[in-house]
């Protein structure tokens, strides 16, 4: 077995890690750049959190609060050009997915001469990173432990990919305590997401040890703490666990990788603007069930790592007691579950299976999809 795994350099986890970015961002000089979305992180009290470290630390920094909610080819290249003028030492991302996303690719691609345009579209990457420090402030993307950036051109409109090695984070500052302010339908939306990575990564067709191990923790963790975190906001434990569990299947999804939901929902998204999260939580049980002949065993485990089935259940029966459960979660936190009711029209439904057959994640999914497939996938989820 061959695999090569890329894991972020150095990770400090738990609740109140935040305070310790300050002695962080001082390895990297006198300067910081704050990168932020447009929400203010003022509201949930979260700016005072990461900024006061600066001030302790006597750090100089400078806020750039643009990152827009879906990361376009433009917000990159506005990012790019604002940090090589700021001349800052290091840049820290405090957000959600596109927060990171964004930061990634505008420091990854900090030293390069061409658009970023032309590297989304193929052009080789070949100049070190400038220095980022990522703070996730939801349980989602697991972007924090990846060297990927999920990228839009509203133009075609496509989104997909972006990576290079050398991407991965200088630092990982993972603090539940940022997720506690997130709103019930964020939290829904980024936990279903993180649980689509950790099934995608346990079932795709290039898993190796080292995935398998923190897929299935990810698994147990994240549906365990989903839906407390979901009901009861403020409830610390579900919050740090949901973390954990996202984190770990961002590891999972750099080392093994994603499948047919990712594929479908990276068109659905660049089509409709559908919020990714939820495009995976109205995917995942279809995928799941599509998949479920040749990973029987793998969701079986999974439904008894997770708690779902007593260990001796046998595995066609635990299987579908898994993917059944799958199939209720999107209801019981309160999301849509039908492609219709967020916008999709049928018409376009063999134009999106006929995009998705040739996204990267579709070769790695377990079972291979024809359009056919893909088609009635999609209208059973419609
Ligand atoms: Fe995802």
């Amino acid at each position: 077995m061959l695999f090569d795994l890329y894991l972020p350099g150095r990770v400090l986890f738990g609740p109140g890690s935040t305070y310790r970015l300050g002695e962080e961002a001082r390895r990297y000089g006198n300067k910081v750049l704050l990168v932020t979305g447009r929400r203010s992180l003022k509201e949930s009290g979260n700016f005072e959190r990461v900024t006061m470290p600066f001030v302790t630390a006597k750090l100089e920094f400078a806020l750039y609060d643009r990152v827009p909610p879906e990361p376009t080819l433009e917000a990159v290249e506005e990012l790019r050009r604002y940090l090589r003028e700021e001349k800052c030492d290091v840049v820290v991302a405090v957000g959600g997915g596109s927060v990171l996303d964004t930061v990634k690719a505008a420091t990854g691609l900090f030293y390069e001469e061409g658009t970023v345009k032309e590297y989304f579209y193929g052009r080789e990457i070949t100049k070190p990173k400038f220095p980022w420090i990522a703070v996730p402030t939801t349980a989602g993307s697991g972007s924090e432990a990846t060297t990927i950036a999920v990228l839009k051109d509203p133009e075609v409109p496509k989104k997909q990919s972006l990576r290079h090695p050398f991407w991965l984070p200088d630092v990982a500052v993972v603090d539940p305590i940022l997720t506690m302010s997130l709103p019930r339908e964020l939290t829904a939306r980024a936990g279903l997401d993180a649980l689509t990575h950790a099934v995608e990564a346990y079932t795709c067709r290039f898993t190796n040890p080292f995935s398998d191990a923190v897929s299935r923790e990810a698994v147990r963790l994240i549906v365990q703490n989903i839906y407390t975190a979901y009901t009861v906001p403020r409830n610390r434990d579900a919050r740090e666990k949901m973390m954990q569990g996202s984190f770990l299947a961002g590891m999972a999804i750099q080392s093994a990788g994603v499948g047919a939901v990712h594929a479908l929902a990276h068109v659905l998204g660049a089509r409709y603007d559908l919020p990714h999260g939820l495009a995976c939580g109205m995917l995942l049980p279809h995928v799941m069930a599509f998949n479920l002949p040749l990973v029987e065993d793998k969701y079986a485990q999974l439904a008894v790592t997770a708690g779902i089935v007593p260990p001796a259940t046998p595995a066609p029966q635990a299987a579908e007691r898994f993917v059944g459960y799958v199939r209720l979660l999107t209801t019981k936190l309160g999301l849509p579950t039908r492609l219709r009711e967020v916008g999709v029209k049928e018409e376009d439904l063999p134009s999106i299976a006929e995009e998705a057959l040739t996204a990267s994640s579709m070769a790695r999914n377990p079972r291979r999809a024809s359009r056919e497939d893909l088609l009635n996938l999609l209208r059973e989820a419609f």
